[in-house]
């Protein structure tokens, strides 16, 4: 007998995705961290607080300057200035190092006797000259990289951290299940109504998660105005990164749970030590 029942869904048929072909036309999305994408990005994460009093309270326990990599438009880097420590920030895009310097010189000067350095570079392999008594890596950005990538990081990481130095990394609490798929809207500010749906896609075997960003808005014409924008990035279970972390010859000594919310999921961040 044919099956003429319509094809289930799998996860690469998801609502998000199949409501961005249809809003963009079947354009191809754009990459979320280019000039554009870093723009919007920084409108929606700009006033998400998630991880950062943990981290504040975490760093308060550490000596010496504070190394944030992929800091972007500095979500973290800012509130970090209150500890009262010079603050160095890298991100590899040259949108967000801009947007980052620009808020720190828009802060009022009382927050701005703590010295911030933004610089653009590589995570994977850059050189600073100096060493930090904490490197932090937020957001779960440590799967921006594959494993080649992480194995790269984290001889950097290692080569840049003082003795006693501990490197603090962010990573979802629970395994992530191959096909599931989460999105957020989220609202933004401006004079015309407009949104974002954030989409997280995790593959369907399990080793690599698309997030993606809807902008939908009303143009000053009140033309709809779509755009979209994605990033792939790869999935690795703790065991995994404590396995190349001690490779690199950082142990972990820490799990801290993060309460996060229904939104944005729950992290932990885990602190390693040479
Ligand atoms: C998810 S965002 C996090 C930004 C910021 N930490 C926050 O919490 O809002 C990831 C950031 O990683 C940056 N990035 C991607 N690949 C990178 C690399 N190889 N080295 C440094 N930064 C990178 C992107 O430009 C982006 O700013």
């Amino acid at each position: 007998m044919v099956d003429t029942s319509p094809p289930k869904p799998t996860a690469s048929d998801s609502g998000p995705r199949c409501l961005a072909t249809i809003l963009t036309e079947g354009r191809e999305p754009a990459d979320l961290y280019s000039v554009e994408g870093s723009r919007l990005y920084e409108r929606f994460a700009e006033f998400d607080d998630s991880e950062q009093r943990e981290l504040l309270r975490r760093l308060s326990r550490t000596d010496g300057d504070i190394l944030e990599l992929a800091a972007g438009g500095g979500r973290l880097t800012l509130p970090f200035l209150s500890l009262g420590r010079p603050v160095f920030g890298i991100d590899l895009s040259p949108e967000m190092v801009r947007i980052l310097r620009d808020r720190y010189d828009h802060l009022p000067a009382s927050r701005r006797r703590v010295s911030l350095t933004a610089e653009i570079a590589d995570m994977r392999c850059f050189d600073l000259q100096r060493r930090f008594g904490a490197i932090v890596l937020a957001t779960t950005s440590v799967f921006l990289l594959d494993a080649g990538g992480r194995q790269q990081l984290f001889a950097s990481v290692k080569a840049h951290l003082a003795s006693g130095g501990v490197f603090l990394l962010t990573v979802y609490a629970a395994p992530l299940r191959p096909g599931a798929t989460s999105t957020r809207v989220i609202p933004l500010a401006g004079q015309h109504p407009e949104v974002v749906l954030l989409s997280d896609l995790v593959g369907d075997d399990g080793r690599t998660r698309e997030i993606s960003a809807l902008h939908v808005a009303r143009s000053e014409e009140g033309a709809l105005d779509v755009s979209s924008y994605s990033s792939v990035v790869f999935v690795a279970s703790e065991d995994e990164l404590d396995a190349e972390l001690a490779a690199a010859g950082l142990t972990r000594v820490e799990s801290i749970e993060v309460g996060g919310s229904a939104d944005a999921g729950a992290l932990r961040i885990l602190g390693y030590s040479a």
